[in-house]
């Protein structure tokens, strides 16, 4: 199995996810500083996998701290937090992760502060094997919708890369070729990062699991030809109300996929639900450099002095969401009752 990351002896690897396919690199972080900026350069990258870097980098942050009484400690720690907290805004995972690594803090506040760093490492591993649980068992039941003989298209990378192992939306799709369906995936390239061309066709491609790459604007095309029977994708952040943050392209995908009368499918764990947010207006949306739009692999491809937009993620109205696979089960309209059913289910 690939391994997106790991944690061994105050070093976080992570495989470089700027460089694949074309170099299998891993980048070592020391320091909570170090994982932030994996996480702002998209060395890692993808919502769980941001949560479980950014639960790592907490460890490490902790590690680091001098003090010897819990206040002095604990406020250094809520600082390096904070600061990490602001690495990519969309992915609620990150919060998420930074948030139970403070609590865990908080509970063990009468430990000595040896112990308690030990303990923060014990969490953070938690927090990796516990990803790679979850996506086992969403994988389960988005298998279930998964008809034998199956073209299944997905957007950007929701694969063992984007999480700590097995993946969401690729999750389900391992899950459906290990119940012995035969499945076909379609990826979009996603532009401009290319999740879709350099990651997603890479991770399929090592599992030997059959995948054709096209460019997102072919993806109308094949739908309306009945050459793609479900879509599924991951998520950033998921509103109360069902509306999906995800990225890109997700949205032009969603409507697309309803115009054919094709299932549009979101597969994400619980950890990326927040049921704080009434509507996915609410969401805050990453701009990143309109360099990634102007330029492919550094080479530029439009006039000097263009100007570019560049929105990393878009939201998917609930209205046109099938279903919402989470490892707790699956949630349908009206979401609103149902997620909520899912997040407090234990
Ligand atoms: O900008 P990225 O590559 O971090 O965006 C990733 C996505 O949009 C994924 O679909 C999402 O995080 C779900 S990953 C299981």
């Amino acid at each position: 199995m690939i391994k997106t990351i790991e944690y061994i002896d105050g070093v976080v690897r992570m495989i470089d996810q700027t460089r694949l396919p074309a170099e299998k690199e891993f980048v070592d972080c020391r320091t909570i500083e170090e994982v932030g900026n994996a996480i702002k350069t998209m060395i890692i990258r993808g919502a769980p996998a941001i949560g479980v870097a950014a639960a790592m980098g907490v460890s490490l942050g902790a590690d680091s701290i001098e003090a010897t009484n819990f206040e002095d400690f604990y406020r250094e720690l809520e600082g390096k937090c904070d600061r990490l907290g602001q690495s990519r805004p969309t992915a609620v995972n990150l919060a998420w992760a930074i948030n139970r690594m403070k609590q865990v803090t908080q509970d063990n506040k009468s430990l000595p502060i040896n112990e308690l760093k030990s303990r923060l490492k014990e969490e953070a591993l938690t927090v990796l094997t516990e990803d790679i649980t979850t996506n086992q068992t969403m994988g389960e039941h988005g298998q279930t919708l998964v008809k034998d003989n199956s073209v299944i298209l997905t957007h950007c990378n929701a694969g063992a890369l984007a999480t700590a192992g097995f993946g969401t939306a690729l999750g389900v799709v391992r899950a459906a070729v290990n119940a012995g369906k035969n499945i076909r995936v379609m990826a979009n390239e996603t532009r401009p990062f290319l999740q879709g061309a350099r990651l997603t066709t890479w991770e399929l491609k090592e599992d030997n699991i059959p995948v054709k790459l096209i460019t997102d604007n072919m993806c109308g095309f094949f739908m309306n030809k009945q050459e793609i029977d479900l879509v599924v994708v991951g998520a950033d952040r998921i509103a109360a109300n069902g509306d999906v943050a995800n990225k890109i392209g997700t949205y032009m995908v969603a409507v697309l996929a309803k115009e054919n009368n094709i299932p549009f499918y979101v597969a994400a764990p619980v950890s990326t639900l927040d049921l704080s947010l009434a509507s996915g207006k609410e969401i805050p949306i990453e701009e990143r450099s309109s360099d990634e739009v102007t330029h492919i692999n550094k080479k530029q491809i439009s006039p000097e002095g263009i100007e570019a937009a560049h929105p990393a993620f878009d939201i998917t109205p609930n209205h046109l969401v099938t279903a919402i696979i989470t490892e707790n089960g699956i949630a349908r309209a009206p979401f609103t009752d149902s997620l909520k059913a899912l997040a407090n289910q234990k």
